[in-house]
């Protein structure tokens, strides 16, 4: 059957991720991405919506061992920005009419973090009269901050599971890092009426097939409005760095890998938000394109200072670390509309999920 149809009428299967995320056949894939293509249109539209990422901190008390900025590298220059910094990064992205900014950081808890942001939050709803959409990735925090932030004007909240496994979560975080906090993590900013966001680490040693459906059932189950998940790329200051041998030959499967999981992540879940994230971008230069194509309809082009973005290096090769952000915007719109997507300049671009689940909760 059409999985086009079958999405629209009765869900795909446990069956069909598997099938979707082993498939080899080029023919079948580019069906499986074109179906997934047709999805988006129905649900989401053809358009892309644009988050000006700020990394505003490379400062983590976290240890994940996949990660460039975790606590045990002494080697990479740690950073903070001024509250000041960070509200430029989100004019910036205003006046670019990129409609929504991102505020990135490595996981701090404190009470001053807390203000830090908070501030923040309230300077960017003045200085915007409230016109530019925020949304948060800074990890795991109290219900008490999430509801402050939430209050200051952020609608939208990323906090990737890593993975729905917690087996393999555990082979990839240390005994401090638990699963269930995230899981509650999860919980408690749903509770506090942020869109919720979440995404996984794909390719990563020891992950089955098994566990790449798991993880987008998961997503399911939990009701997430937004997707944010990438290929594993090792980086070379941290445990993982050889976790994938001849890794320069093996780009293209990750890749084709992390493709493959936002074309089944539209399939099964319609009408979320999906980002092409930079990873994809990282491992080719058609990579972000490629996640538009079979399904992906966020992109969030990086618009923090140049000075800074070289010390937030998750993994080795990230890109754009040589271009001025005007540079990256350009380029950014040419190749958008060389695939014949449109650009939802201005627009929030909230989670059509989010406003689906809201009213159907509101009925009963
Ligand atoms: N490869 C790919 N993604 C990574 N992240 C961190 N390190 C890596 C890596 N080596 C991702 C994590 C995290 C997000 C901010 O960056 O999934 O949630």
């Amino acid at each position: 059957v059409d999985l086009y149809e079958k999405s629209l009428v009765d869900r795909i299967s446990h069956k069909d991720l598997i099938s979707i995320l082993s498939c080899q056949d080029e023919v079948k894939l580019d069906s499986i991405f074109k179906n997934a293509y047709q999805v988006k249109s129905h649900f989401v539209g053809r358009k892309v919506f644009l988050r000006g990422l700020v990394e505003c901190s490379n400062i983590c008390a976290l240890d994940c061992y996949y990660c460039g900025i975790r606590k045990s590298i002494k080697s990479v220059p740690r950073y903070r920005m001024s509250s000041k910094e960070v509200v430029q990064g989100a004019v910036e992205s205003w006046k670019n009419n990129y409609g929504s900014v991102v505020i990135q950081g490595g996981e701090i808890s404190s009470p001053e973090f807390s203000d830090y942001i908070e501030n923040i939050l309230k300077e960017i709803r003045q200085v915007t009269g409230g016109e530019l959409g925020i949304t948060l990735s800074l990890g795991e925090q109290s219900e008490e901050t999430y509801a402050r932030w939430r209050e200051a004007g952020a609608h939208r909240y990323l906090l990737r599971i890593e993975s729905s496994n917690p087996e393999l979560f555990a082979s990839l975080h240390p005994p401090k890092q638990q699963f269930d906090t995230r899981l509650e993590a999860l919980a408690l900013l749903k509770k506090t009426g942020y869109q919720v966001g979440t995404g996984v680490l794909i390719g990563v040693p020891g992950q089955t097939v098994e566990d790449l459906a798991g993880d987008l059932e998961f997503f399911r189950e939990i009701d997430v409005d937004m997707i944010g998940m990438g290929p594993f790329i090792p980086h070379a200051l941290t445990p993982m760095k050889d976790a994938i041998p001849d890794f320069e030959q093996r780009k293209e499967e990750q890749l084709l890998l992390g493709v493959k999981m936002i074309a089944a992540a539209r399939l099964l879940l319609r009408d979320v938000n999906i980002a092409s994230t930079t990873a994809l971008e990282t491992l080719s230069s058609d990579g972000r394109n490629r996640g538009l194509l079979a399904g992906a309809n966020v992109v969030m082009p990086n618009v923090t200072d140049p000075g800074y973005k070289v010390s937030y290096t998750l993994y080795d090769g990230k890109p754009g670390t040589g271009q001025t952000s005007d540079e990256g915007r350009i380029n950014l719109e040419k190749s958008i509309a060389s695939i014949g997507e449109s650009i939802g300049y201005g627009e929030w671009g909230d989670s059509r999920h989010y406003f689906n689940r809201i009213s159907a909760a509101d009925n009963c």
